[in-house]
């Protein structure tokens, strides 16, 4: 078992390698009551049932939970059971389960206690991590939320036995987004023939705590994070989310690496281990060329945008993330030809 401190508006630990199940128990033993919000997918593979004082919210699968009229089914179901201000709520889940999770806690009775049990690797390297909770609003994803800690962080590395392998591969791209902006050792350890989930997932979790602890609301530092996200989030978006956000995020970071090849000299080595480390996880490595003026488009409105002037993470080296800023379109475009297809 392996532990990460996070520090943030509250410290708590991310705890790697227990078991979910004795978890849940754990958490309903020091709590009055425990409403635990998972879909029904998960429901079954984990085998969690309602007993003593704990009560489940069924939730739709995918982004659909990530709604404002599934939260308030969150708070009818929290007024049902009573749920007060020492009780907790538990997400189990992929990245999906554990945003509405802590973004019902921060908003039931001011804010509960809330813990997050992630089943996908997305949600065990990221979504579960840092404290950023939130829905989609009509006018996009994440627009709603709150930054709020869980209580803790239980990663139970065998929910992954049964996440099907595209979502596996998905969460790769954030384990290697770590490496690059940070750990180089995660890239040798994604070339291993067998890969040490427990080791991967806990270097990646002290990646982002490191960074959350210094910037948790994201004045700056925590951009870092968003490495190959600018235009994985415009492909993600464009591609209706046909592709997976860790799928979009791998051929952001190899546009991001090729930019940063241009602007700050990064190795064509680096550059190349982008490619290869993504098709060695059936990740995508291009995007159609005809799309560029639509990504153009969606690329305006990212959150990174300042003044109208489109700014990138970029990486120097391998651990040395580095801002690309006022990047222009010219240069958008001669990029853009290397990762088309
Ligand atoms: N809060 C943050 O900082 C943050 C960061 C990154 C992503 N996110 C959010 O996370 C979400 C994406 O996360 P995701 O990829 O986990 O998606 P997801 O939660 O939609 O899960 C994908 C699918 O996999 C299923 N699943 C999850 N674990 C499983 C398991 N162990 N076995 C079998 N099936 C399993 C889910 O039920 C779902 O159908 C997005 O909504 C994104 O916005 C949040």
């Amino acid at each position: 078992m392996k532990i990460v401190e996070v520090i943030a508006d509250r410290n708590y630990q991310v705890v790697i390698g227990g078991n979910g199940l004795s978890e849940i128990k754990r958490i309903s033993s020091e709590h009055r009551k425990v409403l635990i919000i998972a879909p029904s997918s998960l429901l079954k593979l984990s085998k969690i049932k309602e007993s003593g004082n704990i009560s489940i919210f069924v939730a739709p699968e995918g982004e659909s939970q990530k709604s404002l009229k599934v939260l308030e089914r969150v708070w009818k179901k929290c007024a049902s059971v009573g749920l007060e201000r020492t009780d907790a709520i538990v997400g189990v889940g992929g990245g999906a389960t554990t945003d509405l999770a802590g973004f019902a806690a921060s908003t039931w009775l001011r804010g509960i206690d809330w813990y997050a049990i992630p089943t996908s690797l997305a949600g065990m390297v990221d979504a579960a991590i840092g404290g950023k909770t939130g829905l989609n609003a009509s006018g996009g994803k994440n627009l709603i939320g709150a930054f709020y800690s869980p209580r803790k962080v239980l990663i139970d590395i065998d929910f992954l036995r049964t996440l099907p392998h595209r979502d596996l591969n998905a969460g790769m791209a954030e384990v290697i987004k770590c490496g690059f902006i940070s750990d180089y050792k995660i890239l040798n350890l994604v070339q291993d023939d067998v890969l040490d989930f427990e080791q991967l997932i806990h270097r990646s979790v002290k990646v982002k705590a490191k960074v959350v602890g210094k910037d948790f609301k994201e004045n700056k530092l925590r951009e870092v994070l968003n490495y190959g996200h600018t235009l994985g989030h415009a492909i993600e978006k464009d591609s209706k989310y046909r592709l997976r956000h860790g799928e979009a995020v791998s051929i952001g970071m190899i546009f991001a690496a090729e930019l940063s090849k241009d602007l700050v000299d990064l190795d064509v080595d680096v550059v190349d281990l982008h490619r290869t480390l993504s098709i060695n996880f059936k990740l995508p490595v291009s995007y159609p060329k005809g799309r560029l003026k639509y990504l153009m488009n969606l690329l305006v409105q990212d959150k990174k945008v300042k003044s109208g002037k489109l700014r990138f993470i970029g990486i120097s080296k391998i651990g040395k993330p580095v801002w690309l800023e006022d990047v222009s379109s010219r240069t958008i475009s001669r990029v853009y030809e290397r990762i088309c297809k």
